[in-house]
């Protein structure tokens, strides 16, 4: 029986992948990484990983059955974290088959490499599991007053993003339910911190600004997000990993709402201490946008279920996180280090 986990992670090069591996590295913890090498990647990250001995990078799809062949030939892996998707909604609006492929078909190909290598060795590998890390987007959007989403709620996605990650969570249930599959499925809220895409809201925010350009902000900018440090998000899934339950689903959360208005000028506001500019307010170059089309107004997770069975909560202060991730964006823009 093996004792040592190997975990294989998928998409570690993205946001929360590249930090969920930084974790387990810290730990010395094998880890095994699949990157498909996409725009989302950052490729700098896996340059430092590349430097532990506890490390392995692959670089491809996990569609791709020949390389997972390859890996699971290699290595006894016992935990299997997902990460891998197309996670932009924006560019799910402009090109949704591309999401359709990569989120659920290619996905599925890799849960079914996973499923075999799993019947072929569940003897000998000790509490083995796929965890599968999705969104709170799958439950649509709330009003605002509306209770936070918990298990329980119905699937409503709005978007192709959204769509194509409730896909493959249902996808995924049912590998557990027909073959036995020890999959456990989380769906968190909106996380912030290191390493996240410029695409995204908050480094978004944080380089228009530094570069004195237009801060786009969709329609009236009173949409509300649940904002989770990352830190806090990796700590739940590494939790998960170990205790978590097959067949289960956790909601993940940061406990935290803001509209988005909101946090912009709350960025604005720590860049005008940090890097005043002269006799001018970082929040001027506010420019209110054309809502996306479909835009959920609200998200909101109840995550009582993980706290109450495995005493997890949110650790990090929203506005000292917030303050330190604007601190680290905009000192990697200064230095002219985007990655
Ligand atoms: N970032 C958030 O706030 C958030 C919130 C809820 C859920 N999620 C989910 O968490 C996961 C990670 O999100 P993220 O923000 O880190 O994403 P990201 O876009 O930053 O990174 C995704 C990574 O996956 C890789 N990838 C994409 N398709 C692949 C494929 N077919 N094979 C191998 N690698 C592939 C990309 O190259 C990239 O490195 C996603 O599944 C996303 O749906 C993220």
């Amino acid at each position: 029986m093996q004792k040592k986990s190997i975990y294989l992670v998928t998409g570690g090069c993205g946001f929360i992948g590249s930090n969920f591996i930084e974790m387990l590295l810290k730990k010395g913890i094998f880890v095994i990484n699949l990157d498909s090498y996409s725009y989302a990647a950052n490729k700098k990250i896996n340059k430092k990983f590349n430097k532990f001995k506890n490390y392995i990078f692959f670089k491809g799809n996990y569609g791709n059955i020949k390389i997972i062949k390859k890996i699971f030939k290699k290595y006894k892996i016992t935990k299997i974290i997902n990460f891998a998707a197309e996670t932009h909604v924006d560019n799910s609006i402009n090109g949704p088959i591309k999401f359709i492929k990569n989120n659920i078909l290619d996905f599925s190909l890799f849960l079914n490499e996973c499923l075999k290598y799993y019947l072929t060795n569940k003897k000998k590998i000790k509490n083995f599991k796929f965890l599968h890390v999705s969104t709170d987007e799958v439950y649509g959007s709330l009003r605002i007053k509306e209770k936070s989403f918990s298990e329980k709620d119905k699937y409503f996605p709005n978007s192709p993003y959204s769509s194509s990650k409730a896909s493959s969570d249902l996808i995924a249930r049912s590998w557990f339910k027909t073959y036995g599959f020890p999959i456990l499925i989380s769906n968190c809220s909106n996380n912030y911190g290191k390493y996240q895409n410029y695409e995204k809201l908050i480094p978004l925010t944080i380089m228009k600004a530094m570069n004195k350009k237009k801060i786009p902000v969709y329609g009236s900018g009173r949409n509300v997000r649940d904002w989770l440090h990352v830190e806090d998000h990796c700590s739940a899934l590494y939790l998960l990993s170990n205790l978590g339950v097959p067949g289960e689903q956790y909601n993940i959360g940061g406990g935290t709402e803001v509209p988005n208005i909101k946090i912009v000028k709350m960025i604005c506001s720590y860049l005008d201490n940090l890097y005043p500019l002269k006799g001018k307010k970082y929040s001027t170059f506010i420019n209110f946008v054309k809502d996306r089309p479909g835009h959920d107004f609200r998200y909101s997770v109840n995550y009582n279920k993980i706290k109450k069975k495995f005493n997890w909560k949110p650790k990090v202060n929203f506005k000292n996180g917030l303050k330190q991730t604007v601190k680290w964006y905009a000192n990697k823009i200064k230095n002219g280090n985007l990655q």
